[in-house]
């Protein structure tokens, strides 16, 4: 699949059904890359609780969430963060010239859920940060099983609920301000991922 084709998929499966789901964007290369990243940013002691970061001020609430993140940071990124980062730059670029937009910045984290953590229900956008237009994750998780568990639900509407499971190198794209989800446990396994938002700020 070229990096258009995986573009449009997404896309088009915002327009048809609210939330993208594509596999193949990224090389299995580039995820393995940003999954090496993650674990040695772990052993440094650079993941840390959500929500005592530097950049938001929401409840730092293991009732809520329990992952641990490190934010990419754009000044001193390495070869696989500068791939994923550039990447995201001709995605926002798709999207301002076919969607009309006008997306102009973003901000990614590397996230580990430890086996058993999870993130309830929640909308992307907080009421202090209305610059989140569209959210974005890649799953760098070695294969996943279903039985696995990690699921992450999409709330259609109060019927219906849509699950995306988190094999490694898929993505997901949907609208921060709209689209309700919610990550479920894993009871036995790591699951990781890059998070991050596609902004108008
Ligand atoms: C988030 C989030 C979804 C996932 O980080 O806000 O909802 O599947 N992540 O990891
Ligand atoms: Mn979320």
């Amino acid at each position: 699949m070229t990096e258009y084709d995986g573009f449009e998929l997404l896309v088009e499966g915002l327009i048809e059904k609210r939330y993208g789901v594509c596999d193949n964007l990224f090389s299995v290369e580039l995820v393995q890359g940003l999954r090496q990243n993650l674990y040695r940013y772990a052993a440094e002691g650079e993941m840390h609780p959500a929500g005592i970061g530097r950049r938001f001020d929401f409840q730092k609430n293991t009732e809520v969430r329990g992952d641990l993140i490190r934010w990419i940071n754009v000044e001193e990124q390495n070869a696989h963060e500068l791939a994923f980062i550039s990447c995201m730059e001709r995605f926002i670029q798709h999207l301002n010239s076919t969607c009309y937009t006008a997306l102009n910045g973003f901000e990614f984290h590397y996230a580990s859920y430890e086996a058993g953590s999870f993130y309830k229900r929640h909308l992307d956008q907080f009421k202090s940060e209305k610059g989140r237009k569209f959210s974005f994750v890649l799953y760098l998780n070695d294969g996943w099983d279903e039985s696995e568990g990690g699921r992450l639900s999409l709330y259609m509407d109060e019927q219906r609920v849509e699950s995306v499971f988190p094999l490694g190198g898929r993505c997901v794209f949907f609208k921060s301000d709209e689209m309700e989800h919610e990550v479920h446990p894993a009871p036995n396994r790591n699951r990781i991922s890059i998070a991050g938002w596609l902004k108008n700020v």
